[in-house]
């Protein structure tokens, strides 16, 4: 299955599972905001085909946890942090549909939900083929 992972035919929502929130303790590792948020967003994702969800340990954004990322082959992709994972799972489920039924992935200002337009840390063009020297 690694092979459809990136496909502009499902968008894959990358989860940080070991950011913590505030004064959270370190351990245990599962208890962290980050796992939690991933295994919601696993839950909620369960069965929908445009969407996929991805643990990763790490997005070099700890001081603002938690943070995702949504990834799609061809299209632009987007970081978000500072996510609470209690009011935030249904917007980022809501951003990953907006960002799979765009054909550049783009995810406009203006149609984010509101209580997540203001976390996006970064947007990253979609990769173009190489460019070759005479
Ligand atoms: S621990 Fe989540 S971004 Fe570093």
């Amino acid at each position: 299955m690694a092979d459809d992972l990136f496909t502009p035919d499902m968008t894959t929502i990358i989860v940080c599972t070991t950011c913590r929130r505030g004064e959270e303790p370190a351990e245990p590792k599962d208890q962290r905001s980050g796992a939690k948020l991933f295994a919601d967003l696993e839950s909620v994702a369960k069965g929908r085909a445009n969407i996929r969800v991805q643990p990763v340990e790490c997005l070099l954004n700890c001081n603002h946890g938690c943070n995702i990322a949504l990834r799609a082959d061809g299209k632009w992709s987007y970081h978000f942090g500072d996510l609470d994972p209690a009011e935030q799972v249904a917007n980022i489920l809501a951003l990953a549909d907006i960002h799979h039924a765009a054909p550049d992935g783009e995810v406009p200002w203006g149609k984010r939900p509101e209580l997540i337009k203001r976390k996006a840390v970064s947007r990253i063009p979609p990769l173009t083929p190489a460019r070759t020297t005479a």
